[in-house]
């Protein structure tokens, strides 16, 4: 599978980097990775694609600690879904631009050649092992939700536990779609992805896009789209219910809390990493949003 995309590729949306990268020319950072790619998808979002440490190892959906050094010296540190898959040999991820968040504010002007601080102990609850086998696999993301996803998106072995992987994405406006509209564009038509599963792997990744804010083919958000029943007769598929369909949640606190009451409605329940169940949840930010 071959789903690299350019080095400062350069989309209609691409936001020109003009402020002087925050690392270079400084001395190496402690657990340095160095940037391979950069690109902005909105004036809020971009993705960007450093190298792995040989040593690290995954499993697709967990998060790790990245950051830069602060004014004071110190390592500024957020925690970062990997939007990569475990078997890729860079990371990818996937960021908001919060205008005067302490990181992102400066890792927005991250370039090419640039180091960042990558402290490799993976963690994370939106991991395959902390579901039961079941037959379809719902990934439901608002906004930078859907980054683990877009690793579980691509590894195999999703595939391989569940015969549909449903990808719910909303967010306020289309153009914050892109991201993920692009990856799975890429997937279904991937020769590997085909080779392996057969030419109808399409009907095996599915896709339902929305938005709240702006006009698109879909809108409304996901709770809704769940609960009026829309998201089942517009993809042909039964309700949920507990002994075939597994989910996973990211996004929002209030997302989240209101998906999963959603979620348990359908006869779901939470699981963990220790106790594999029919869903489970991890938060995109913390904090009330910006
Ligand atoms: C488990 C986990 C995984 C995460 N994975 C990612 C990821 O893959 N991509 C990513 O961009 N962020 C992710 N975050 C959020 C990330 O840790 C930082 O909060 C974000 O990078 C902003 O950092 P900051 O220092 O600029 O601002 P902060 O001081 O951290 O945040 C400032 C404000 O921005 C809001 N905010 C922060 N992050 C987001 C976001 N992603 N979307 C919308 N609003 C936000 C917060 O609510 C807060 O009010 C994750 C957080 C957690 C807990
Ligand atoms: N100024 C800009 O151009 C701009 C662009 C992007 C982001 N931002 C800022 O970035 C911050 C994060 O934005 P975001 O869009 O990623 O996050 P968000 O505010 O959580 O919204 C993301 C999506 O989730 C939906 N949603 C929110 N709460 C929900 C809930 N409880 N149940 C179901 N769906 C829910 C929203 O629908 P609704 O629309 O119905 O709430 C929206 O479609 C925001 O505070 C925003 O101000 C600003």
């Amino acid at each position: 599978m071959t789903l690299d995309f350019a080095v400062n590729d350069a989309p209609a949306t691409s936001t020109a980097t003009t402020t002087p990268a925050p690392n270079r020319g400084k001395p190496t950072l402690p657990d340095a990775q160095t940037v391979t790619a950069v690109r902005h998808w909105t004036d809020w979002l971009f993705s960007f694609r450093v190298t792995r440490p040989p040593s690290l190892r995954f499993r697709s959906g967990e998060f790790v600690m990245i950051g830069l050094l602060g004014d004071n010296g110190k390592p500024l540190l957020r925690a970062y879904s990997i939007a990569s898959p475990n078997w890729d040999d860079e990371l990818e991820f996937y960021s908001i631009k919060v205008p005067d968040g302490p990181l992102t504010s400066k890792l927005q002007h991250i370039q090419v050649g640039d180091e960042i601080i990558l402290r490799p102990k993976p963690v994370g609850t939106l991991v395959l092992d902390a579901l039961l086998p079941g037959k379809r696999l719902w990934l439901l993301a608002t906004g930078t939700g859907i980054a683990p996803f877009a690793s579980l998106m691509r590894d195999p072995e999703s595939y391989e536990r569940y015969e549909q992987v449903i990808v719910m994405h909303t967010c306020r406006t289309a153009d914050e779609l892109a991201y993920g509209a692009e990856l799975v564009e890429q997937l279904r038509d991937d020769p590997l992805l085909a080779e392996m599963y057969g030419e109808d792997f399409h009907k095996r990744l599915l896709y339902y896009p929305t938005t709240t804010r702006e006009d698109s083919p879909r809108m409304g958000r996901i709770t809704d789209n769940l609960t009026s029943g829309k998201v089942f007769a517009d993809l042909d598929l039964p309700p949920m219910d507990p002994e075939h369909d597994r989910a996973m949640i990211c996004g929002s606190l209030a997302f989240n809390i209101d998906v999963k009451a959603v979620l348990e409605g359908f006869g779901l329940r939470e699981g963990a990493n220790s106790e594999p169940r029919e869903f489970v949840v991890e938060k995109a930010f913390v904090g009330e949003g910006i």
